[in-house]
């Protein structure tokens, strides 16, 4: 059987529509079972990533693990080992890769090597920003039909969390890639502004785009993630131009392509697919 964490987010739901359409056994973690709405084979598990004695059930009789890292999750490998775990597929992140210390590449790069400690067969996942990034940006397109950010004209090349799913139950279900690091990227580079400009199209509105100043960005912000990886997000777009020019964030790879047999999809066709959220 396959635990399945993180289940009701971006990418574990997908991992686990997966795993379920593959025949496979699926059990998932989550803190609210109410959040959960799979069908009746797949096993819900209520735990907590960060609190070791709620995770002993979920453990039992589990091979494989899809794990995303939340702060304080750091005994899970360890204690996945002691239960009988044999693979551990992370969710890590590219920002692993940047050639600038940041703290989200620290925070995953730590949660590889307590996995790489733990003595579990590992597979980690670095994908870069994820499409559903842009979903941050519904409110006021809803409203005002306008998207406020900095750094308008950064690419990056954002991945549909669909893509990484496909990845991610792939690597759990098939043989050869243990101990592999698979860097995962969308088809192509966009910056804000041309992801504004692909909502328009999608949505049927003029939708436009207002450069936010940095210090305002930034504070509006840090009422809704930790001031650290703020910091590190506006430092990683701010260098982006210079620094970390032909790195990860802004080349194009061929790693879902590889591992699924299919394109990665592309943001137009993520917009279209959640256009939904943004009417
Ligand atoms: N966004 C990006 O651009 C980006 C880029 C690279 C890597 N990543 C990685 O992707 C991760 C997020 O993945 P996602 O977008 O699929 O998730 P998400 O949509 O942000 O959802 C978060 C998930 O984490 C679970 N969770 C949170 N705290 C938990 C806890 N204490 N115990 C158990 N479960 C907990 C939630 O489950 P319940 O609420 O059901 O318990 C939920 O399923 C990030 O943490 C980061 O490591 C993100």
């Amino acid at each position: 059987m396959i635990l399945v964490t993180g289940a009701t987010g971006n990418v574990g739901r997908q991992v686990v529509e997966d795993l379920y359409k593959g025949g496979h056994q699926v059990r998932v973690l989550t803190r609210n079972p109410a959040k959960v709405s799979f069908p009746a084979e797949v096993e819900v598990a209520v735990g907590d990533l960060t609190a070791p004695q709620t995770l002993k059930k979920a453990f039992d009789g589990i091979q494989s693990v899809y794990f995303i890292r939340v702060p304080g999750s750091e005994a899970f490998p360890k204690i996945a080992k002691a239960s009988g775990v044999e693979h551990i597929v992370f969710l890590s992140s590219s920002a692993v890769e940047l050639p600038v210390e940041n703290a989200i590449g620290r925070n995953h790069f730590n949660t590889e090597e307590l996995i790489r400690q733990s003595g579990l067969k590992w597979t980690f996942l670095r994908p870069g920003a994820f499409m559903s990034n842009a979903l941050r940006w519904a409110g006021t397109i809803r409203t005002e039909s306008v998207v406020r950010a900095p750094f308008g004209d950064v690419g990056t090349t954002p991945i549909d969390p669909r893509d990484i799913a496909n990845v991610a139950s792939k690597v759990l279900v098939s043989k050869g890639h243990e101990g592999e690091i698979y860097t995962l990227t969308g088809p192509e580079l966009l910056t804000p502004i041309e992801q504004v400009k692909i909502l328009s199209n999608v949505l049927g509105k003029d939708i436009r785009f207002e450069h936010l100043p940095e210090d305002i960005a930034k504070e509006t912000m840090k009422r809704f993630a930790p001031s650290e990886i703020v910091e590190t997000l506006f430092q990683i777009s701010r260098d982006t131009p210079t620094v970390v020019l032909n790195t990860v964030l802004n080349t194009v790879l061929n790693t879902v392509l590889n591992i699924t047999g299919h394109q990665p999809r592309t943001f137009e066709q993520w917009a279209a697919d959640n256009a939904g959220a943004f009417q």
